[in-house]
C-alpha cells in the first residue's frame, strides 16, 4: 500500500522522483521521502505527510544527484512520522531502502540484528532490510548483489525494494515478491516505480518484473536476473495510455474526472465486445466456450471493496440469466474458509489494479485447488492479469482518486459481457432476446451522459442532507446491491456513518434505529420489486425518515413517499444497477466536498491494497 519510485540516467533524479511519487500518491500518503546519491554520499530527504511537504522539506535543504530512490507511504508497521518514512538507512548511511509491502518476520530478524549491535532508528518492517543488507555487505563482506540476494532467502513477505549503495552510484537494484513493480525503459536513463503512471512521462517502454526477480539498473542497461541469478530476457511491454489520463485535465478533482469519463469507458467497452455480425459477444481471446462451461457446476466471483460489489452484481445476473449456483465472496474471508473448489469451479477474480492482496492470495488459492481462474481486470500486466488462465480487461484506463468510480462501472459492463457470454454458450439466451439486450446497451453512454447532465441537482440534494449523522440505502435484489456500493462510496469520502440494508430486512432490527431526519436513500430502479420497497420506505417515513429515493423514470408513485426523486433514465432491468450507482458517486462526492474532506485521498485509505 505505498508506492516506490527509483531513477538513474543523466539528469537530477529529484524532480522524476518527486513527479513519480505525486502519480503514485493514491497508494498511500502520510508521509514520504526520496534518498539520493551525489558525490560518494547518499542524502535522505523524508518527512511525515505528503508529497507537497516533502516538496517544501526539499525547498529548505535542496539534495541532488543522477542516483534516486523515492517513497510515498500508508503506514502499517509504525505510525506515520519522520523517522517511520522511507528511505531507510543502514548503520552507516552506506545502503539506503525503500519497501512496498511487509515484511512478516521482521521481528526475528530485528532481535537478531539487535543482538548483533544493529541499533533500529524506527518502528517499520521495511529497516530490518537496510540493516540485514549491511549485515551481509560489510560484515561479512559479500558483494552487494550476493547481499541482496541473501536477503531475499531470509525476508518472508511481501515487497517491492528500491536499493541503492554508495559503494556503487552506477547501479540501483529493485526486487519483487508479491507487490508491484515496473522498470521504465528511457535512453540513458532508467525507472523503477510500483505502477506506470508514475513513468508514463519519461517513457513508455517498460518491463513488468515478476515474482522474485532482481533487477540491476544501470543508466544504460537494465539487467533482470531470476533466483538463481539466471539472466531472465523480458519482453518490452508498450504501454498506450495517454499521459493526459493520469492527469486532472482541468476537473478539480480525479474522482470528478473520473465519473465523466464513465460514458467513454461504458463505449469503449462495449464497442470493442460486440460481435461484428450482431448475434453475440467476443471476450477477447478468452477461452471460455461451450465445453469449458458444460464442465463447471460452480462459480466463485471473488473480489475486495467496490470491485465486491462489481462481482455481487454478476452473481445476480448469471444465476438469473444464464442459471448456474454463483457463490460472490469478499476475497479476505474466501481464501480461509477452505472453500469447496475443484475442476468443475470457475474463479472469477474483480479487481481494477490486478494487485489486492487477498483477491491474488483468493484467486491462487483457487486454482492450486484445480479451478479455472478468469481475471476481470484494469491494470495491464498487473499480477491478478498475469497468473489469470483468462483475463477481460476493463478498458477503463488509470483510475487514480482512491474512491473508484469509472473502474467499477467498467467492472459492471463486464458482468454483463460475461453472463451474455455464458448464457449464450449454454443456450439459455436466444439471438432475439441478445439483440435486444445489446440494442438497450447501446444506449447506456448516453444514459450516463444525460445523469451527468443532472448533477446539479444532486449538489442541490448534497445542501439539504449534508447534516444527516446517520445515512441508510436500501434496495431488493439489484438495487440492494447499488445501495450497498452507494454507502460504501459515501463511507469512504464523506466519512458520514451509513449502512446499506436488503428493504425487506428493515423490520428486522435496523429500523429501530430511524429517528426524526434519518436519511434513508431509496434506490427503487428494479419494477418488479418497486411495490415492495415502496412499502419499507414508507414504514420509515412514518418514523420520521427523509427519502431520497431513485427511481426509473415513469415510475412517479414514488414521489408520494419520498422527499426528493432522482430518476434514471429508463432501460433493461439488468442494466438499471449502472446507471443508478451515478448518481450516488455524485452524491458522495458532493457531500466529501461540502464537508470539506480531501475527495481524491481520503483518510486511512489507499487505493491499492497489496497488503492482508
Ligand atoms: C481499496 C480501494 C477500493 C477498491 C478495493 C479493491 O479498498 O480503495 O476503491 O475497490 O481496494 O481494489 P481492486 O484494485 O482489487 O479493485
Amino acid at each position: 500500500m505505498c508506492g516506490v519510485v527509483g531513477y538513474i540516467g543523466k539528469n537530477n533524479a529529484v524532480p522524476v522522483l518527486l513527479s513519480g511519487l505525486s502519480k503514485l500518491e493514491y497508494r498511500g500518503y502520510d508521509s514520504a521521502g526520496i534518498a539520493v546519491y551525489n558525490n560518494g554520499e547518499i542524502n535522505i530527504c523524508k518527512t511525515r505527510g505528503r508529497i507537497d511537504d516533502l516538496r517544501n522539506k526539499l525547498l529548505s535543504a535542496p539534495i541532488s544527484g543522477n542516483l534516486g530512490i523515492g517513497h510515498t507511504r500508508w503506514a502499517t508497521h509504525g505510525v506515520p512520522s519522520d523517522e517511520n518514512a522511507h528511505p531507510h538507512f543502514n548503520q552507516d548511511s552506506k545502503i539506503a531502502v525503500v519497501h512496498n509491502g511487509i515484511i512478516e518476520n521482521y521481528l526475528v530478524i530485528k532481535e537478531e540484528l539487535e543482538a548483533k549491535g544493529y541499533k533500529f532508528l524506527s518502528e517499520t518492517d521495511t529497516e530490518s532490510v537496510a540493516h540485514l543488507l549491511d549485515f551481509y555487505y560489510e560484515k561479512e563482506g559479500m558483494d552487494i548483489l550476493d547481499a541482496v540476494f541473501k536477503v531475499i532467502e531470509r525476508i518472508e513477505g511481501s515487497y517491492a525494494l528500491g536499493i541503492i549503495c554508495s559503494d556503487f552510484p552506477d547501479q540501483l537494484i529493485a526486487v519483487r515478491k508479491d507487490s508491484p513493480l515496473v522498470v521504465g525503459l528511457g535512453k540513458g536513463e532508467n525507472f523503477i516505480a510500483s505502477d506506470m503512471p508514475a513513468i508514463l512521462n519519461y517513457t513508455r517502454d517498460t518491463y513488468l518484473i515478476d515474482d522474485n526477480e532482481v533487477v540491476v539498473l544501470k543508466t544504460d542497461s537494465v539487467t533482470v536476473l531470476d533466483s538463481n541469478k539466471n539472466e531472465v530476457k523480458k519482453e518490452v511491454f508498450r504501454v498506450d495510455w495517454d499521459v493526459e489520463a493520469a492527469e486532472k485535465s482541468g476537473y478539480d478533482h480525479f474522482m470528478l474526472k473520473e465519473i465523466y469519463e464513465q460514458p467513454k469507458v461504458v463505449k469503449e467497452n462495449l464497442s470493442r465486445r460486440f460481435k461484428e455480425d450482431g448475434t453475440g459477444v467476443q471476450l477477447d481471446s478468452i477461452a471460455l466456450g461451450k465445453k469449458e462451461l458444460e464442465n463447471i457446476n460452480r462459480i466463485y466471483i471473488c473480489a475486495c471493496g467496490t470491485a465486491y460489489y462489481a462481482g455481487l452484481i454478476g452473481k445476480y445476473l448469471i444465476e438469473r440469466i444464464a442459471r448456474i449456483p454463483v457463490n460472490s465472496e469478499v476475497a479476505s474471508e474466501f481464501r480461509y474458509k477452505d472453500p469447496l473448489i475443484d475442476e468443475h469451479t470457475l474463479m472469477v477474480v474483480v479487481s481494477q489494479s490486478g494487485e489486492t492482496a487477498d483477491t491474488l492470495a483468493a484467486m491462487r488459492l483457487a486454482k492450486s485447488k484445480g479451478a479455472r481462474v478468469l481475471g476481470i481486470v484494469n491494470a495491464i500486466g498487473s499480477s491478478i492479469a498475469r497468473e489469470a488462465d483468462d483475463v477481460l480487461y476493463t478498458l477503463a484506463g488509470p483510475e487514480i482518486a482512491v474512491a473508484s468510480t469509472k473502474a467499477f462501472t467498467a467492472q459492471v459492463v463486464a458482468m454483463y459481457l460475461l453472463t451474455i457470454h455464458i448464457a449464450q454458450e449454454l443456450g439459455v439466451l436466444d439471438t432475439e432476446k441478445f439483440k435486444e439486450l445489446k440494442s438497450d446497451m447501446e444506449k447506456l453512454p448516453s444514459l450516463v451522459n444525460e445523469i451527468l447532465t443532472k448533477a446539479p441537482r444532486i449538489k442541490r440534494f448534497m445542501h439539504k442532507y449534508i447534516n444527516s449523522k446517520n445515512v441508510f440505502y436500501i434496495g431488493r435484489g439489484l438495487d440492494y446491491v447499488v445501495s450497498q456500493e452507494g454507502s460504501l462510496k459515501l463511507k469512504e469520502i464523506a466519512y458520514l456513518h451509513s449502512e446499506p440494508y436488503a428493504a425487506g430486512e428493515l423490520k428486522h432490527g435496523p429500523i429501530a434505529l430511524i429517528e426524526e431526519s434519518t436519511l434513508v436513500i431509496g434506490v427503487v430502479t428494479q419494477e418488479e420489486l418497486f411495490e415492495k420497497t415502496v412499502s419499507n420506505l414508507v414504514e420509515v417515513k412514518a418514523r420520521g425518515a427523509r427519502i431520497l429515493a431513485i427511481a426509473m423514470e415513469g415510475n412517479k408513485e414514488i414521489e408520494k413517499v419520498a422527499d426528493d426523486v432522482f430518476y434514471i433514465p429508463r432501460t433493461h432491468w439488468m442494466l438499471a444497477p449502472l446507471l443508478a450507482n451515478i448518481p450516488q458517486q455524485l452524491f458522495a462526492y458532493y457531500v466529501a466536498l461540502g464537508l470539506g474532506n480531501d475527495v481524491d485521498k481520503p483518510r486511512n485509505l489507499a487505493k491499492s491494497v497489496t497488503v492482508e
